[in-house]
């Protein structure tokens, strides 16, 4: 039997395991994902001893993605760019790494608003962390020319920019309404509105009709920001979406087969995140 899991500190919350052993069960393949909870301190060493617990790979999840990186034989240019890996696996006796949350972002937003890119305008990024930067290389790949990063914590907006170069401009957070109007998209990163908690407090009224407004919270699956663009017409992209295809790309490495994000899965996970209690 092959075995994968998710690693992370806490880990209880992921609903990564529902996503691969669906897969598993799917495809008629032996094997099983399971959660591990993993302190910082032993990250590592939990990382580079795979085989001896009987692990073909792994994902990571907060606050590992960096020390996944770092303790990799080998990375793929993915992971490199983002500065984080979110993905392991072994080849023969090597351990390594990509970081899949760009591939699983852009292509979600690909199926759902293809057009997002044909318009010459900005993308606005709110949010200056982990998935900020993994969206922000993901919209660089595509070809976008200017990428407006607002954060509460201006230097990390600025650390952003100087990472990927002079399409990437921080602004500061008070910003982000009236500097992202002609937005061709415009994405939340920050954790502001996971189980309903805070407001975003960004103000959509005069945004350009064609901009796609997302969202990479999925706790509740439609936040109060995907809510405001509906109400004003705006397309919306869930977060939903860029978890289940984040994982294609692990699942096929760990497993030999490239499984496919359909609409019985998604339904099940929005089953278990309605029936879940807030955490
Ligand atoms: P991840 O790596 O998953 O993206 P992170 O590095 O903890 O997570 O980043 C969380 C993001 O949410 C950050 O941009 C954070 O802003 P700061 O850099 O100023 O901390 C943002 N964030 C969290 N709570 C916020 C709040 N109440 N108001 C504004 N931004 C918030």
């Amino acid at each position: 039997m092959k075995r994968a899991c998710v690693i992370g500190w806490p880990i209880e919350h992921s609903r990564s395991p529902l996503i691969h052993n669906y897969w598993l069960k799917l495809c008629g393949i032996d094997g099983v994902y399971t959660k591990k909870a993993v302190p910082p301190e032993d990250v590592s060493t939990f990382l580079r001893s795979l085989a001896s617990h009987g692990l073909v790979g792994c994902n990571v999840t907060v606050p590992h993605k960096e020390a996944a990186l770092a303790a990799a034989d080998e990375t793929e240019a993915s992971a490199r760019a983002v500065g984080a890996a979110n993905t392991l696996w072994l080849v023969e006796d090597k351990l390594c790494a990509a970081n899949t949350d760009t591939y699983g972002y852009m292509t979600y937003l690909n199926l759902c608003v293809p057009a997002w890119k044909t318009r010459d305008k900005p993308v606005c990024i709110l949010g200056a962390g982990g998935a900020a930067r993994a969206i922000a290389h993901g919209f660089l790949e595509a070809g976008v020319e200017e990428i407006r990063v607002f954060n509460r914590t201006r230097a990390r907006a600025e650390a952003l920019a100087r990472q990927f170069g002079a399409r990437v401009k921080a602004h500061d957070w008070e910003e982000r309404t009236s500097k992202a109007r002609d937005a061709a998209v415009l994405v939340n990163t920050t954790t502001i509105g996971l189980n309903g908690m805070g407001s975003l407090e960004i103000d959509l009224t005069g945004f350009d009709p064609d901009c796609v407004v997302s969202d990479i919270v999925y706790v509740p699956l439609e936040t109060e920001l995907l809510a405001q663009a509906k109400a004003r017409g705006l397309r919306t992209v869930d977060g939903l979406g860029m978890l289940l295809h984040q994982a294609v790309p692990g699942f096929e490495k760990w497993f030999g087969v490239r499984p496919e994000v359909t609409q019985e899965l998604r339904d099940r996970l929005i089953a278990d995140i309605k029936g879940s209690k807030p955490c």
